[in-house]
């Protein structure tokens, strides 16, 4: 992989599969904006980082808000000089049940996965259109987008995947298609596609035995993803090898999908 002359704006850069996503961009060459609204695990992250500040930039913003993202992608400019590519990895989950669902569940889901998902693509393309740029975008949906948790996995977890988390993941597929169909007549010049992961395991913070035992069994390759086993299908659509993949959500769930 070489991403050498790439600037690759990534948001929920402190996160699970945002940081290690950015390690790899950084390994491979491009230099990298780290977009995530958690200052501390930012800073934490960035002490982690064995490669200069010349090579990335910090932005602590919400990207529900459309002016915060416009400011981000403006600095992200300024500093290197255009932007090229862009993975929205952010993501909000919720873990309560439908029918103690709260207004607010409700709104912090939508407002994070879909506007700020949106922003994020709105205005890098607006950006990269007016410096004349062809860009890549990787939107990061999830297998819940296309199929629904199966209660059996959860029946004696606290925690449940969500009703308007899938919706919001399902929202993202749709809008990646929408973006692939209509940027480049609208005259802005993408190529776009999505993951959609599956359950990975967290090993800074474990799943419980139960789950990753309940949710390995209804996995026909029986067990739950690596991290690095969802960088890689980012960094795959995202490069040359993929030239002529536009539009699609390729997923990366074991096969658990597939029935
Ligand atoms: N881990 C999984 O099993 C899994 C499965 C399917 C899909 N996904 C999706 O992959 C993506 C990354 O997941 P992860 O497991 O690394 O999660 P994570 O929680 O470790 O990382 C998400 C990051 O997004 C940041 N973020 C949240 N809201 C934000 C906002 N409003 N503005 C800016 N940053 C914000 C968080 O601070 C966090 O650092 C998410 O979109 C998630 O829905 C994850």
């Amino acid at each position: 992989m070489e991403f050498k002359n790439e600037i690759i704006y990534i948001t929920g850069a402190a996160g699970q599969i945002g940081s290690l996503l950015t390690r790899k961009f950084l390994e491979y060459g491009a230099n990298v904006i780290l977009v995530d609204n958690c200052i501390k695990n930012l800073e934490d992250y960035k002490k982690s980082l064995e490669y200069p500040e010349s090579r990335f930039l910090i932005s602590q913003i919400d990207i529900a808000n459309q002016n915060e993202v416009k400011d981000s992608i403006q600095k992200g400019i300024e500093k290197f000089g255009k932007i090229t590519m862009q993975v929205n990895n952010a993501g909000a989950s919720i873990f309560s049940p439908w029918f103690e669902r709260s207004a607010e569940e409700i709104d912090l889901t939508m407002n994070v996965n879909l506007k700020g998902t949106f922003y994020c693509i709105s205005e890098f393309l607006k950006a990269a259109k007016s410096q004349n740029i062809n860009s890549v975008i990787v939107n990061v949906a999830s297998h819940y987008g296309l199929i629904s948790p199966d209660p059996r996995i959860y029946k004696n977890l606290k925690r449940r995947n969500s009703e308007i988390y899938g919706a919001t993941k399902a929202g993202i597929i749709q809008m990646t298609k929408y973006f692939a169909a209509n940027s480049i007549h609208d005259g802005f010049n993408t190529r776009i596609n999505a993951v959609a992961p599956g359950g990975i395991f967290n090993p800074k913070h474990p799943q419980s035995k139960d789950f990753i035992k309940e949710y390995s069994s209804r996995v026909p390759l029986k067990r739950m993803g690596e991290t690095e086993e969802v960088v890689k299908p980012i960094l795959f659509l995202l490069s040359k090898d993929a030239s002529y993949i536009n539009g699609t959500t390729l997923i990366v769930d074991g096969g658990m999908s597939c029935w």
